[in-house]
């Protein structure tokens, strides 16, 4: 009889969370019981948006909580597309909320059971770290992050991924062939990656000190649909297309190794399901551009002059060149990236131009984007 009522409760459970063999390889809970629970923070801005979206579609097992306090670059119309699905809406859950509030976290915690969990959550332009104070980027990358290990501590976690920068590891030089692999020093330059590295160097301290199952990721910059257009591409991308100056700092020869986001996504879904506790991952693409070329494309592709590249005073703190060597997650994780910056860069272009209302509704709720940049003087090369 018993037997038959836990057979029985067992075949309702199944009917109402309409249950899925999980397509995953990831471990632990019953697989028929119920959904896995990811806890995502910070999934309304630019890259966890696009991990959402990818995860949900791709793991019908799963579904996702997501913690974002909705800062100027958290926007949840970057999941309107989410919300609209009824397949991916009902598992999909929204809180409001700051990782540096310790009661909404646990809040989280005691309610969902999150399994697993990305923080992608954090303070991220290094202008305004420089030109609007530090304060929020210490709050969010330091004081939230180690608010987010106490309540994994508390409350355990199958395996959390934090995202992180290549930017932790400072500047390489212009000419020289070096990368930046797991093992370089980290040596930040401006306060948005010295709180970076410090949100990761907690992290390494909460899994060698309690064996937490943490693992961090460092990807160089992301560019694509959806980023707040403060960031170079879709910054460049909006004032060429209304015939405004393209502000280049120093001579425009600064280096970025560019990868477009679903790469990056990919990457943090793998460090989730096959990163080994307590590792370090980069991501990158292998695809060193100048500022000022991208800069000339963009102009090319809008058929704009290229009378509009204006160089300004240079950024304190400027890191000259990133460069990611990503060996380590190509072979433990089976990682590589697959878009093409070739191919990737006017896709994303076009989607800025062709997206004007979702440009016009940020621009509205934040006001100018970039101010300190019009009060430069320009500055001619010598
Ligand atoms: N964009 C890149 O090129 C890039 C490259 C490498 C690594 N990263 C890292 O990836 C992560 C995501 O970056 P992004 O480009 O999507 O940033 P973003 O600025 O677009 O989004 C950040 C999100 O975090 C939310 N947030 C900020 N503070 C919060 C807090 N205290 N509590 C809860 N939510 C908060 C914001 O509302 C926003 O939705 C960051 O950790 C960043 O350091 C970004």
């Amino acid at each position: 009889m018993t037997f038959v009522k836990a057979a029985l409760a067992q075949l309702v459970e199944q009917h109402f969370r309409k249950v899925k063999v999980p397509s995953s390889n990831l471990g632990g809970g019953s697989k028929h019981m119920k959904y896995k629970n990811l806890f995502v923070t910070g999934g309304a801005g630019f890259i966890g948006n696009h991990f959402i979206r990818y995860f949900l579609k791709k793991y019908p097992d799963f579904e996702i909580i997501n913690l974002d306090k909705l800062t100027y670059s958290g926007n949840l119309a970057n999941l309107s597309d989410v919300k609209k699905d009824k397949e991916l809406l009902k598992r999909y859950k929204f809180v409001r909320g700051d990782i540096a509030d310790q009661k909404r976290v646990e809040s989280v915690f005691k309610k969902y059971k999150p399994d697993y969990m990305v923080n992608f959550a954090a303070e991220t332009h290094v202008d305004r770290s420089i030109h609007v104070g530090a304060k929020e980027f210490i709050d969010t990358n330091v004081y939230g992050v180690f608010v987010l290990l106490e309540a994994i501590k508390k409350f355990g976690i199958q395996r959390a991924v934090f995202v992180s920068t290549d930017e932790v590891y400072g500047s390489l030089s212009i000419g020289s062939k070096n990368k930046f692999t797991e093992n370089t020093q980290f040596q930040p330059n401006v306060p948005y990656s010295a709180t970076k590295a410090g949100g990761d160097l907690l992290c390494r301290a909460y899994h060698f000190t309690w064996k937490l199952p943490l693992v961090v990721t460092h990807c160089s910059n992301n560019y694509g649909e959806y980023q707040y257009p403060e960031k170079l591409i879709p910054f460049f991308t909006l004032r060429a297309s209304e015939n405004k100056n393209l502000p280049l700092y120093g001579d425009g020869k600064n280096v970025r190794d560019w990868i477009y986001v679903l790469d990056h996504v990919r990457g943090v879904e793998l460090a989730l399901l096959k990163g080994k506790p307590g590792e370090v991952y980069n991501f990158g693409a292998d695809n060193e551009v100048q500022n000022i070329e991208i800069a000339r494309l963009i102009l090319n592709m809008l058929g704009k002059s290229e009378n509009l590249l204006t160089f300004v005073a240079d950024r304190p703190g400027h890191d000259r060149r990133y460069a990611v060597d990503s060996r380590k997650a190509r072979q433990e994780l089976g990682w590589k990236p697959k878009y093409s910056f070739k191919k990737m860069l006017p896709k994303t272009v076009k989607w800025y131009l062709d997206n004007k209302k979702w440009v016009r509704d940020v621009q509205k709720k934040t006001g100018v984007i970039n101010a300190h940049i019009d009060l430069w003087k320009p500055h001619n090369l010598k």
